[in-house]
C-alpha cells in the first residue's frame, strides 16, 4: 500500500490529467500563481481567475511555455462580483469541464488598521477576502456534491489564527474562512457527502506583493523574514493531494499556536508582542484614539 501510495504521489499527475479541472482565484500573482504552477506541473487543466488580466495572462503564459502540453485559460474576474462569478463559473465549464479543484486564495491586504479605513475600504476587503470564497464554494459546490467528488481549498493565514494587531480585518476574513471551512466540513460530513474534501491552508508571512510597510515598522519581517512562495505553495498542494482537513506551513506554527491558547490572557499578550517586536511608539498606527 505504502508503495502505491508513493508511486500515486509521484506519478498520479497522469491520471488526474484526464480528470482534474482547477480553478484558482487570485492566481495571477504571488502564491495564487505559484500553487497553479506546482498543479500544472501534476496535469491539472487549470483555470486560472484573477481581477488583473495581465497577471492572468502572464501566468497562463509561464504555465505553457513551460509546460507545453498543459492546458491553462485566463479568467478575468472580479470575484467580488456575483454576477461576474456567475458568468466565469459557466465559461470555465463549458471550455475546460466541471471544475474538480477550487482553490480560493484572492485576496486584499492591507496592513492598516481599523481606525484608519474608510467604510467602503473595510466592505470591499471583507467581500473580497470572506464574500469571494463563500460565493465560489456557493457555486460549484452543489456540482461537485452531484458528481460525489471534488475539493474546495481556502488560503488563509496565521493571522486567522492568532490575532495580527494593526490589520484587524484583514484577521477579521481569514479567522472568519476558518469558520466558514470547518463548518463546511462538518456539514458535508454530516450529510454523507464526504467525499468531497476541504483544505484550509495557513501560511506565515510571505514575499509577495502584500502592502506590509506596517510589518516592516513593527519590526517583524526583520525578525522572522517571509516564506518563498514556491516553499508554500508546494506544501499546500502536498496537504491538497493527501485530503488534509488543515495545512500550517511552516508545521511548528501550529503547534505554538495551540499552545499559546492554553496560556492566561496575560501571558498571551506578552508572547504576541514579543512576537510581533512591536515598539511601543510604532503602535500608534493602530491605536483607537
Ligand atoms: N503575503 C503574505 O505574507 C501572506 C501571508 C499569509 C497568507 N497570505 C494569503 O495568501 C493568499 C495570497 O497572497 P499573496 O501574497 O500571493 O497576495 P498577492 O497580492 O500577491 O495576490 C493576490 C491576488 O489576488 C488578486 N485579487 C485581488 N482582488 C481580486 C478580486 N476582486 N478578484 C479577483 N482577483 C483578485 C490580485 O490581483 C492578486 O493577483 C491570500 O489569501 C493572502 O491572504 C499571504
Amino acid at each position: 500500500r505504502i508503495f502505491f501510495f508513493f508511486l500515486w504521489l509521484k506519478f498520479g499527475f497522469i491520471f488526474n490529467a484526464v480528470i482534474l479541472v482547477l480553478q484558482v482565484t487570485g492566481a495571477g500573482s504571488g502564491l495564487g500563481r505559484e500553487i497553479a504552477i506546482e498543479l500544472a506541473k501534476r496535469g491539472c487543466k487549470l483555470a486560472i481567475v484573477d481581477v488583473h488580466s495581465k497577471g492572468c495572462y502572464e501566468t497562463v503564459d509561464l504555465i505553457t511555455k513551460t509546460m507545453p502540453r498543459c492546458v491553462a485559460k485566463a479568467y478575468k474576474t472580479d470575484v467580488s462580483s456575483p454576477r461576474e462569478l456567475q458568468l466565469m463559473a459557466v465559461k470555465v465549464e463549458k471550455e475546460l469541464g466541471p471544475v474538480e479543484i477550487l482553490v480560493n486564495n484572492a485576496s486584499l491586504m492591507p496592513m492598516t488598521s481599523t481606525p484608519q479605513l474608510k467604510s467602503d475600504e473595510i466592505e470591499r476587503i471583507i467581500t473580497v477576502n470572506l464574500g469571494s470564497y463563500i460565493m465560489t464554494t456557493k457555486e460549484f459546490l452543489p456540482k461537485m456534491v452531484a458528481r460525489k467528488s471534488g475539493h474546495v481549498v481556502a488560503v488563509a493565514a496565521l493571522s486567522g489564527l492568532v490575532p495580527l494587531p494593526g490589520a484587524g480585518i484583514y484577521s477579521a476574513t481569514k479567522y472568519g474562512i476558518m469558520g466558514f471551512m470547518e463548518s463546511l466540513r462538518a456539514e458535508l460530513r454530516l450529510s454523507d457527502s464526504d467525499y468531497v474534501r476541504t483544505t484550509t491552508a495557513n501560511t506565515y508571512l510571505m514575499k509577495t506583493s502584500g502592502d506590509l510597510h506596517l510589518l516592516n515598522d513593527a519590526g517583524i519581517s526583520s525578525s522572522y523574514p517571509g516564506l518563498p512562495t514556491v516553499y508554500v505553495a508546494e506544501k499546500i498542494v502536498k496537504g491538497v493531494m493527501l485530503n488534509h482537513r488543515m495545512v500550517y506551513v511552516p508545521k511548528i506554527f501550529a503547534l505554538s499556536v495551540w499552545i499559546l491558547r492554553l496560556l492566561p490572557t496575560k501571558w498571551q499578550d506578552y508572547m504576541l508582542l514579543k512576537f510581533y517586536n512591536f515598539d511601543v511608539r510604532s503602535a500608534h498606527l493602530f491605536y483607537w484614539k
